[in-house]
C-alpha cells in the first residue's frame, strides 16, 4: 500500500508534551502578501512527563527569527522536523519568541490565515494555527492569549480577536491597531482573528445571572437586513442554555462574523465564531424556511460549543465526537424545543417529530453509507492520515445518537446532573470521551463499560425483531437480535447495548398498556427495553389479541432494523402507530420496497407499475386533514435516493432513477386532484415570517407542485408558473422553480434565466440557482444530460473553484445528489469527477476530499460502472503531489 504522501496517526501513540504554554503574546502586522506574526510564549515543564524538547508544529512558514529567553539557541539546541521545530531548553520555565512571515493571499485552502473579498480571515481547526505561527499545536496545550493586531486602516476598519478589546488606536502610515485579551485558556485551534470591512448588529442581553453582556453579529456592508435572524438565534440559545444545563455566558462580549469563503459551515473560536455566510444572512426574499432553520440551528452548535468544547475540550482530535456528538446532540434537542414552544402544546409532539425526523433522513442519507464503506470509523476513530477528513456524519450525528442513547438510557434529570457532573471535573481542562461517559456513570451509579463499544466498533447495527404470539395465554414474545457486520480493520463485533423503544399496537390501532412478564400491572405504552446481548427475549402479557409491533419508537438507536412486515402491516402503522417517527418510518419502508421492486423490473426491462395498495396508503396519509402540514409533508417525501442507493445490491443508479420517475409521476398523476386541492387550502397569508407552522404548509405546498409538475399535470404547471412569478419569498419561489425543474416543462428554462436575472448579484441565492441545475434529473430519455450543463456553468461568470459555497452547490450537488446523471452509463461524469478533484486539491484539498467522498462507496455499483470508475481513482492517486486528504480517501477507497 501506498503511505508516501501521508502516515497514519494512532490513537494509542497518544502521549503528553514536556513542555506546554501557559501564556502568549501574539502580534501580527496584517499585510495581503507579507504578514509578520511576533510571538512570545511562556512555556512551562510539565512535571509529569520525562524531560524532552519543545515541540513546535509549523507548515508553509518563513521563520525569521527563533529566541529563547532573548538569545538565539545554540545551533544543536534547534531541530528542523518535517512538520516544525524541536527546542532543547532547559530549567522549568522559558519565553520563546518567534517571528514568522506568512502570504495570506496565497493560501488558497483557507485553513490558516487567508483572504476573502479583501479582509483577512481565520480558521485554525483542526491543524490551521501551524499555518500562522509555530506552536505546539495540540488541543491539549490550552493557553492565555494577548493578540495585537495591525493593519491599514482603509482596507480593515475593524479589527477583531478572541476574548475582551483592551485598546486600540491610529498609527502612523494610515495604519491602525487593536489589543485583544482572552481570559480564558484555551487551545490553539480556538484562536481567531478578523481585520475586515465589517458593518455590525448589536444587542445587549442580560446573562441569567444579571450580567450584561453584548452581542455582535459582523457581516459586509448591504447585508445588514439580513443578520436579524442569526442575532435573535443567538439568543434563544442562550436562554436555552441557561435553562436546559444552567451553562451561561462567560465573556463580556459574544460575536458572530460572516465570510464567504470557508471550509465549513462554522466555527467556535472564543468569543469570537466565524461562520459561513450562509450560516448567517437571511430575508424573506433570498432565504428559504430551510436556510432560516439551518441559520438557528448553526448559531445555537457554535454557541453551546462554548462550554461543551470551549470550556471543556478534546485532549487529541481522536476524541472530537467528545465536542461534536455531544454539541450536535444540544443543538437537535434546541431546535426540537424551539419547534415545540412555537407549535403550542397541542402540537408540540408532531412538532418534535418533525424534527426527529430529518435528524433521521440525514444519518440514513449520509453516515449509513459512511459506515458501510472504506472509510468506516468508528466514531471515535483509532487511526487517521488527515483528520480534516474526520469530520465526519459519524462524529457528529452518529455521535450525536449515541449521546441520545445515553439520554434516553439516563432520562433526562440523570443527563442533567451528568453533565453537571462532568463540568464540575472537567472546566477547563482536555479530556477524553471515557472522561464523559464516566461522569455520566458515576452521577447515575450505573456501569457504562459496555456502552463504551459504541465508541470503539464501526458499522451499522443490524436490529432483528421477531415476534410471537399466544393467543392460550394472551402473550406476545418478542426475540430481539443484533449484530454489526464487519468494517475494514474490524472483523469481530460484540454486542452493544440498544435501548430499543417498543410499542405495541392493538387491531384497533390504539396502544396497548405493556407489562413484561414478572410484573405486577401493566404500565405506560411505550417503553425503552435494553438489548444488550447478541439475543434477548421480552414477554409481554395480559394481551386480549395478537398486537403488531412498534420498534424503535422514536428512532431510539441508530441502527437498521430487520424486520419482516408484509405490506398490509406497513399500510396500517402508516395510518395508525402512536409514534409519528414510526408512522413516517412505515411510509418510508413500504417506499423502499415499492422503489426496489420497480428498479429491478425496470433495470431488467420489464414492464413495472406502482402497486394499487401503496399509491392508497400513500394518499391517506398524505391527505390526512387531521395531521400537522409539516409531518406530511415529511411522510410524503420518498426515502433520499442516496440511503436507497445503499439499499441496492449491487447499486445501479439508472434503474433506481428511472423507478422514481415513475412513482414521481405516478403518485402525481393519481392524487393530482388532492395535489390541487391541497394547493388551493395551504397557501399561507399576509407578510412572511418564520414560522414552523406556516413553514410546514409551504413545505407541503412546494411537494404537492413537485409531484404534479413530474406527472407533467398542466394545471399543475400552470400553477408553479404563476407562483414563481408572484412570490412574496424564496421559499415559495425556489419551491415552484424547482418543481419546474424537475419536469419536463420548457417553462423550466424561462424560470431558470428569470431567477437568475433578479438575483445575479446574489452569492447565496445564485448557490441555490446552481445547484438546481446540477441535481435536475432527466425526465426525457434523449433530452442533454445534466453533464453539459453542470460544464457550462463552470464558466459562469459567478461561479469559481475557490469557494467552497460554489463547489458544493455545483459540484457537490451534482456528484452526491444526483447519482443517475454522474453515473452515465458513457463514463463521462467519472472523468470529470477526476478532473474536479485534481483541480481542486491544487488550491484547496479539504474541499477536494468532500468531493473525492463522492466515489468512496465505488464497490457497490454494477461491474460496468465500476470498470469505469476505477481507472479515474487510480488517476487522482497517480497525481503528483497530491494532498493526505484526497490520498487518504482514494487510498482508502482502492484498497
Ligand atoms: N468545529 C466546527 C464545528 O463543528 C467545525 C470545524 C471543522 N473544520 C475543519 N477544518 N475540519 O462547528
Ligand atoms: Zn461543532
Amino acid at each position: 500500500m501506498k503511505t508516501e504522501h501521508a502516515p497514519t496517526i494512532h490513537r494509542a501513540d497518544y502521549r503528553p508534551l514536556p513542555w506546554t504554554v501557559e501564556r502568549i503574546d501574539l502580534h501580527f502586522n496584517l499585510d495581503p502578501t507579507a504578514t509578520v506574526v511576533t510571538s512570545r510564549l511562556n512555556c512551562v515543564r510539565n512535571p509529569e512527563v520525562e524531560a524532552g524538547p519543545l515541540r513546535l508544529w509549523g507548515d508553509t512558514l518563513e521563520c525569521l527569527l527563533l529566541t529563547v529567553d532573548g538569545a538565539e539557541p545554540a545551533a544543536a539546541a534547534l531541530r528542523e522536523l518535517e512538520d516544525g521545530l524541536e527546542v532543547d531548553l532547559a530549567g522549568e520555565r522559558a519565553v520563546v519568541e518567534i517571528h514568522t512571515r506568512i502570504d495570506p493571499q496565497a493560501n488558497t485552502t483557507l485553513s490558516g490565515l487567508y483572504l476573502s473579498n479583501g479582509g483577512f480571515f481565520t480558521q485554525c481547526e483542526a491543524e490551521g494555527f501551524r499555518r500562522i505561527t509555530y506552536f505546539p499545536d495540540r488541543p491539549d496545550v490550552m493557553a492565555r492569549y494577548t493578540v495585537t493586531l495591525e493593519a491599514d486602516r482603509e482596507r480593515c476598519p475593524v479589527l477583531l480577536s478572541n476574548g475582551n478589546l483592551l485598546e486600540q488606536g491610529e498609527l502612523p502610515g494610515g495604519r491602525h491597531y487593536a489589543r485583544w485579551e482572552d481570559p480564558f485558556p484555551k487551545p490553539s485551534y480556538l484562536f481567531a482573528l478578523v481585520a475586515a470591512r465589517l458593518v455590525v448588529l448589536e444587542r445587549k442581553a442580560q446573562t441569567a445571572s444579571g450580567r450584561e453582556v453584548l452581542l455582535q453579529v459582523w457581516v459586509e456592508e448591504g447585508n445588514l437586513d439580513r443578520a436579524g435572524h442569526a442575532m435573535d438565534s443567538l439568543i434563544h440559545s442562550m436562554r436555552w442554555d441557561e435553562r436546559t444545563f444552567g451553562l451561561e455566558l462567560d465573556l463580556d462580549r459574544f460575536m458572530i462574523v460572516a465570510v464567504a469563503d470557508f471550509n465549513m459551515g462554522a466555527m467556535e473560536n472564543k468569543g469570537l465564531n466565524i461562520f459561513n455566510t450562509k450560516y448567517v444572512l437571511a430575508k424573506p426574499d433570498t432565504a428559504t424556511d430551510v436556510d432560516y432553520e439551518h441559520i438557528e440551528s448553526v448559531v445555537a452548535h457554535e454557541y453551546f460549543h462554548n462550554w461543551t468544547g470551549n470550556r471543556v475540550t478534546c485532549r487529541d482530535w481522536f476524541q472530537l465526537t467528545l465536542k461534536e456528538g455531544l454539541t450536535v446532540f444540544r443543538d437537535q434537542q434546541f431546535s426540537a424545543d424551539m419547534l415545540a414552544e412555537a407549535a403550542g402544546e397541542e402540537d408540540a409532539a408532531s412538532a418534535r417529530a418533525v424534527k426527529r425526523i430529518d435528524d433521521v433522513r440525514v444519518l440514513r442519507a449520509a453516515q449509513f453509507p459512511e459506515d458501510a464503506g472504506p472509510m468506516a470509523h468508528p466514531i471515535r476513530p483509532d487511526s487517521y492520515q488527515e483528520i480534516n477528513n474526520f469530520y465526519t456524519a459519524t462524529v457528529y450525528e452518529k455521535g450525536a445518537e449515541v449521546i441520545r442513547m445515553l439520554h434516553t438510557l439516563l432520562g433526562t434529570e440523570g443527563f442533567r446532573n451528568g453533565m453537571d457532573l462532568y463540568f464540575s471535573y472537567h472546566d477547563g481542562k482536555a479530556v477524553t470521551c471515557d472522561d464523559f461517559v464516566d461522569a455520566m456513570a458515576e452521577a447515575n451509579g450505573r456501569d457504562l463499560d459496555q456502552f463504551m463499544r459504541w465508541y470503539a466498533q464501526a458499522g451499522t447495527p443490524r436490529l432483528g425483531a421477531r415476534g410471537e404470539w399466544n393467543a392460550a395465554d394472551g402473550s406476545y414474545t418478542l426475540r430481539l437480535t443484533q449484530h454489526t457486520p464487519p468494517t475494514p480493520g474490524q472483523a469481530e463485533k460484540l454486542p452493544l447495548v440498544i435501548p430499543v423503544a417498543v410499542g405495541l399496537i392493538a387491531p384497533d390501532g390504539s396502544d396497548l398498556p405493556l407489562q413484561l412478564e414478572g410484573e405486577s400491572q401493566p404500565g405506560a405504552s411505550t417503553r425503552v427495553l435494553e438489548l444488550k446481548t447478541a439475543e434477548q427475549r421480552f414477554r409481554f402479557v395480559g394481551l386480549s389479541a395478537e398486537p403488531v409491533p412498534s420498534l424503535l419508537r422514536g428512532f431510539s438507536a441508530p441502527v437498521l432494523l430487520e424486520l419482516e412486515e408484509d405490506d398490509e402491516r406497513l399500510a396500517f402503522r402508516m395510518a395508525k402507530d402512536s409514534d409519528p417517527c414510526n408512522r413516517w418510518d412505515a411510509a418510508q419502508r413500504y417506499a423502499e420496497r415499492v422503489i426496489l421492486a420497480l428498479a429491478a423490473d425496470l433495470g431488467q426491462g420489464r414492464a413495472a407499475a406502482v402497486p394499487e395498495a401503496f399509491i392508497r396508503a400513500f394518499r391517506s396519509l398524505a391527505t390526512d386533514e387531521a395531521l400537522d402540514p409539516a409531518f406530511r409533508a415529511q411522510a410524503a417525501a420518498l426515502p433520499a435516493e442516496g440511503y436507497l442507493l445503499e439499499r441496492m445490491s449491487p447499486a445501479d443508479p439508472a434503474a433506481l432513477r428511472a423507478a422514481l420517475r415513475l412513482l414521481y409521476a405516478t403518485l402525481g398523476e393519481r392524487l393530482a386532484a388532492d395535489w390541487l386541492a391541497l394547493c388551493e387550502r395551504l397557501p399561507v397569508a399576509g407578510e412572511y415570517r418564520y414560522h414552523p407552522a406556516d413553514a410546514g404548509r409551504r413545505a407541503l405546498l412546494n411537494l404537492a407542485l413537485r409531484y404534479l409538475a413530474a406527472a407533467g399535470n398542466e394545471a399543475g404547471l400552470a400553477l408553479a408558473r404563476q407562483r414563481f412569478g408572484a412570490a412574496g419569498n424564496m421559499t415559495d419561489r425556489f419551491g415552484a422553480l424547482a418543481a419546474l425543474v424537475q419536469s419536463a416543462s420548457p417553462a423550466r428554462e424561462d424560470a431558470l434565466a428569470a431567477f437568475h436575472a433578479r438575483y445575479k448579484d446574489d452569492a447565496l441565492v445564485l448557490d441555490k440557482w446552481f445547484s438546481l441545475q446540477a441535481g435536475a434529473w432527466r425526465w426525457q430519455d434523449d433530452a442533454p444530460g445534466t453533464l453539459l450543463r453542470v460544464k457550462a456553468l463552470l464558466d459562469d461568470a459567478a461561479f469559481s473553484l475557490s469557494n467552497p459555497n460554489k463547489v458544493y452547490s455545483l459540484l457537490g450537488t451534482f456528484f452526491r445528489a444526483n447519482p443517475a446523471e454522474f453515473h452515465a452509463a458513457d463514463g463521462s461524469g467519472h472523468v470529470f469527477w477526476a478532473d474536479m478533484v485534481i483541480a481542486l486539491d491544487a488550491r484547496n484539498p479539504q474541499v477536494a476530499a468532500r468531493m473525492a467522498r463522492a466515489l468512496e462507496n465505488w464497490r457497490r455499483y454494477t461491474p460496468a460502472l465500476q470498470a469505469s470508475i476505477r481507472p479515474q481513482l487510480e488517476r487522482v492517486l497517480a497525481t503528483k503531489g497530491l494532498s493526505p486528504d484526497v490520498s487518504e480517501v482514494i487510498g482508502k477507497a482502492l484498497q
